[in-house]
């Protein structure tokens, strides 16, 4: 275990948000996941900053600001308010919130390009080529296919045409270093697919970057450039903003920019990685700047299977989630269900599950079951009631310190101290929905543990093991609820006040003491309201309805299944290890598929009009392989190939982009 006593610094990011509109589901996405990292630091008693944002120069907003009739400036001031309020609801304690538009932050990012050009890294051409508005984004690659009016190979919208005079950054002389540099940090990007896309990219060759845009008036005037009027190109003056948070260009601010820098963390969505894994690592090289530690990859909040965007229109508003489900839930919600290295589904049915068997069942009742209980048995030997002037009302219920326990409560004991472990691994990878599914699991455990002592008979018979069942139950559930408090930092306060502690970050490093807890406190209990409850779908269901009407009409177009009933279809990964046609057959081909522990089957599959057997032999594909056997012309079939049909009508195997050892389960 990594937890160490000496104070460390942690400077942890998000990407500053565009201010178009107010901010969707999406946006607070990136902020969340920010927020719990930061928030875990905290618990582990490090010096934390974090530091977000708003984005808010460029032709996108520009052009926004003129569709509402405004002037920029005008538009965005009216906007920050919705970011700021809706990071507040959900409880997301930032310690910078950078404007593109302050002064500040201006200054820095003309300091920043001067010493760009002050390092000999810049010269001035015509930039001529394509240029994506919504990604404000020059694109070397459009999708000419559909001319006249090609595509961004992005975000799949019109691209125009660009021809001016531009300050270039020698982008093209950083391939090997970034190539050294990625080498020498191989933990720079998490997950690993990605940094294996920007190391391919790096490897293809590096265009020049253009820092300057002369057809665009709102932005921070690029540093004397009287001749040209051009502005600094949004996306190197927002990169900026990591380091004008901490002071960068400002008089005095040195120590300050020196005990932050290089950032721990820039989180971040996949659309965005190049700017950060590619650009803005080269541009510090050049200033003589550290890059950033790492950066952490998330993928994108989809709902019905489209990413959920401003422009296509499915957008799901946080603050209407949050008055109907409470900000902690829903934090939980996307922390554990949305796996952060992949995209995830958004759906309300899921979100109302999750909070119904994961917080109100498992971890709220629990709760509530053991301080009514500690209670009861308190009221039950009037303990209190005989202290002078003490009303019934003030009735808490005690939980007494134990000395030891007995061997099963141990085994609870060391179970929160190796999942602690497991925990920390977990969050030090940012991967937030495996830290919570092995918290859940203790949880599961304390259930276990509390319902197969069943205290409420012990305490017939042995006052004293009921009381140790208490404690036991009572410390798993605190140091349960301190490891939760980064993602559900309110309803946890309340749960650990009713447990009579209460939350201190006050610099100690509480996961360590955490670890070492030798579970010798008494609990003074404070039973309050049920920590979490079930949704009643049907009083909110004008609410439901506005949030998923997008949702709807996919429910009403596939009838829908149960997770018991997904669970029945085993579904593997397997490598084809051998093809050969079948006689008699112009259809079918045998095929002998290695599932790696689950062995080598044979496979019928009707994909002999369109594969020669000889090009499948390597493949992998996706199987399911719990159907039962079939006999095709004689030969038994293990299993079925499972394939989609492309625009040609050519069945495609289902084969992962990187390969997978044989006989992985689906999940
Ligand atoms: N302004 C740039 C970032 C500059 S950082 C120096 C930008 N802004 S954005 O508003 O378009 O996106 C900000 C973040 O929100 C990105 O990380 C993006 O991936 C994230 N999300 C926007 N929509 C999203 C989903 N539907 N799901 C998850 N996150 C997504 O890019």
């Amino acid at each position: 275990m990594k937890t160490t006593t000496s104070k460390l610094h942690f400077y942890i990011t998000t990407p500053i948000y565009y201010v178009t509109a107010a901010p969707h589901l999406g946006s607070l996405y990136s902020t969340l996941v920010a927020d719990v990292i930061a928030r875990w630091h905290t618990l582990k008693g490090d010096a934390v900053f974090f530091a977000t944002g708003t984005d808010e120069h460029g032709q996108k907003i520009a052009q926004a600001a003129h569709a509402a009739n405004k002037t920029p400036q005008d538009f965005t001031d009216g906007l920050i308010s919705k970011f700021q309020d809706t990071w507040q609801l959900y409880d997301i304690e930032y310690s910078k919130f950078v404007r593109t538009t302050d002064q500040y932050h201006m200054h820095g990012a003309q300091e920043f390009v001067k010493q760009l050009i002050a390092a000999g890294d810049t010269y001035q051409a015509a930039y001529e080529g394509w240029y994506c508005t919504p990604c404000e984004t020059f694109i070397s690659n459009p999708k000419l296919e559909c001319e006249p009016e090609p595509l961004c190979s992005s975000c799949d919208r019109k691209v125009s045409w660009l021809t001016e005079q531009t300050v270039f950054f020698k982008l093209s002389n950083y391939q090997n270093k970034l190539l050294d540099f990625y080498r020498a940090n191989p933990h720079f990007i998490t997950p690993k697919e990605r940094f294996n896309e920007v190391i391919s990219f790096v490897q293809d060759g590096l265009k020049d970057l253009s820092l300057s845009r002369t057809s665009v008036s709102w932005g921070i005037p690029f540093p004397d450039d009287s001749v040209h009027n051009s502005v600094i190109y949004v996306w190197v003056e927002a990169l900026c903003n990591y380091i004008t948070a901490i002071g960068f260009g400002k008089s005095g601010k040195e120590q300050e920019l020196n005990r932050w820098w290089p950032a721990d963390l820039h989180v971040l969505g996949k659309d965005i990685v190049r700017f950060h894994a590619v650009y803005w690592p080269a541009m510090l090289m050049s200033i003589g700047m550290e890059p950033p530690k790492r950066l952490l990859v998330h993928g994108w909040i989809k709902v019905n299977q489209q990413k959920m965007s401003k422009s296509i229109g499915n957008v799901i508003d946080p603050i209407q989630l949050c008055q109907t489900y409470g900000a902690d839930a829903v934090r939980y919600f996307l922390c554990r269900q949305i796996p952060i290295n992949q995209d995830g589904e958004f759906s309300i049915s899921d979100l109302e599950q999750r909070i119904s068997s994961d917080l109100a069942n498992d971890l709220g009742n629990l709760l509530n079951r053991v301080v009514t209980f500690a209670k009861a048995l308190n009221e039950e030997s009037n303990i209190f009631t005989e202290l002078p002037g003490l009303e019934l009302a003030d009735f808490t219920g005690t939980i007494e310190s134990q000395s030891h326990f007995d061997r099963q409560s141990n085994k609870l004991r060391y179970l929160v101290t190796s999942i602690i472990d497991e925990i920390e691994g977990y969050m030090r990878d940012g991967m937030l929905h495996l830290a919570l599914a092995c918290l859940f699991k203790l949880v599961k455990a304390t259930n276990t543990y509390y319902n197969e002592f069943e205290p409420w008979k012990l305490a017939k018979t042995d006052k004293n093991a009921t009381s140790k069942v208490l404690a036991a139950t009572a410390h798993a559930l605190q140091a349960i609820g301190t490891l939760l408090w980064p993602f559900m930092p309110k309803k946890m306060e309340e749960m650990l006040s009713q447990l009579g502690t209460s939350m201190n970050v006050d610099g100690r490093n509480i996961i360590m003491e955490l670890t070492c807890n030798r579970w010798t406190s008494p609990f003074s209990l404070k039973p309050g309201e049920q920590l979490f409850k079930k949704p009643e779908s049907h009083k909110h269901k004008k609410q439901t309805k506005a949030i998923e009407s997008h949702s709807e009409q996919t429910i009403k177009l596939n009838s829908t299944i149960t997770i018991e009933d997904l669970n029945k279809v085993e579904l593997c990964v397997g490598t084809i290890i051998s093809s050969e046609s079948i006689p008699n057959s112009n259809k079918l081909l045998r095929l002998m598929i290695d599932f790696g522990p689950i062995g080598i089957r044979q496979i019928l599959s009707g994909i002999a009009p369109h594969y020669s057997p000889l090009e499948l032999l390597g493949r992998q594909a996706l199987f399911v392989v719990n159907l039962k056997p079939r006999k095709i012309l004689g030969l038994e079939s293990y299993g079925m190939m499972l394939l989609a049909q492309d625009n040609n009508g050519k069945p495609q195997l289902m084969s992962p982009i990187l390969p997978v050892a044989p006989g992985t389960h689906l999940r």
